[in-house]
């Protein structure tokens, strides 16, 4: 007889090759929920059990979580956007040109990764706004606030690299400017510039430096910090819950339970 779909599913869930990829099993007891979250990859970095006021919405407003996933949007149409461009001085500008006018989705593309970066700055300080309001940076999370600190420069530093390698006149000017604050800084403010643009002036040499640091190095300082301060959030006991906040009652005892303790 032939097996409907939900017999199918069950025999390839307890087939040996299911078994041996995902080991929690079937079921909906909380034993199986906590393996499911526990043996999974991806899942094992949340916590198998929360308190429901710490993942509420009001609490964070999600925006951790919101400018992570401007992050995942940007290494992916930044990875598709390396595919059409070339750091040198005669194409850079060039292979611009050609994303707007002659790949195909070339306009999406470039405008998905810019304005998602755009997103992400604002997100990146909404979030750091909103965990300053509610405290949650205290004992024992200033760690975090610290790791967090360091994200807040990446991001910014990731849109500065960015803002050169259209190669335009804006792009030009704006690292002229930025770059010239940095010869300001005490002492050291000469050898700063000097090492940031690889010269005493914007030229091929800061395009190919902006470019190794914006599509490298920063992108893999961000994944290596994002990683600690997840890390982070699960060691310093989850989310932080306000202890003023009043804790929801537990639902009444069933009628026939109440009843019976009256009886006893
Ligand atoms: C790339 C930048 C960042 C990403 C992707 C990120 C991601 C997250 C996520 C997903 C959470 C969980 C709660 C939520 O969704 O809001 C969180 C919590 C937290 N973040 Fe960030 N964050 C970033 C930058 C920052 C910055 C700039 C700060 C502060 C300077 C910061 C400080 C914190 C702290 C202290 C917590 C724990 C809050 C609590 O326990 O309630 N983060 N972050």
């Amino acid at each position: 007889m032939p097996l409907n779909a939900g017999q199918l599913i069950d025999k390839v869930r307890g087939s040996r090759v299911w078994r041996s990829v995902f080991r929690s099993g079937t079921g909906s007891s909380t034993l199986h929920r906590a393996l499911a979250i526990q043996q999974n990859i991806f899942l094992h970095l949340f916590a198998t059990k929360v308190r429901k006021r710490m993942v509420r919405f009001s609490a964070t407003w999600f925006l951790g979580t919101l400018t992570f996933g401007t992050f995942l949007i940007l290494v992916i149409t930044g990875i598709l956007l390396m595919l059409y461009y070339h750091p040198s001085v005669p194409q850079a500008y060039a292979d611009m040109k050609d994303l707007q006018f002659v790949v195909s989705s070339g306009l999406f593309l470039r405008n998905l990764h810019r304005w998602s970066a755009q997103l992400m700055v604002f997100l990146v300080f909404a979030h750091m706004f909103k965990v300053f309001y509610r405290g949650a940076y205290r004992t024992p999370r200033e760690f975090n606030w610290v790791i967090g600190v360091v994200l807040l420069l990446v991001t910014l530093l990731l849109s500065y690299t960015g803002y050169l390698l259209p190669w335009d006149q804006l792009a030009f000017w704006a690292i002229t400017v930025g770059s010239n604050l940095s010869s300001s800084v005490p002492l050291v403010g000469g050898k700063i510039h000097f090492l940031l643009l690889g010269g005493n002036q914007v030229n091929a040499n800061a395009l190919l430096r902006f470019y190794v640091l914006h599509c490298v190095v920063l992108p893999l300082a961000a994944i290596l910090f994002i990683a600690v301060h997840f890390w982070r959030i699960r060691k310093d006991g989850g989310l932080y819950v306000q202890q003023s906040e009043p804790i929801p009652k537990p639902p009444p005892a069933p009628e026939s339970a109440a009843t019976a303790k009256e009886g006893q």
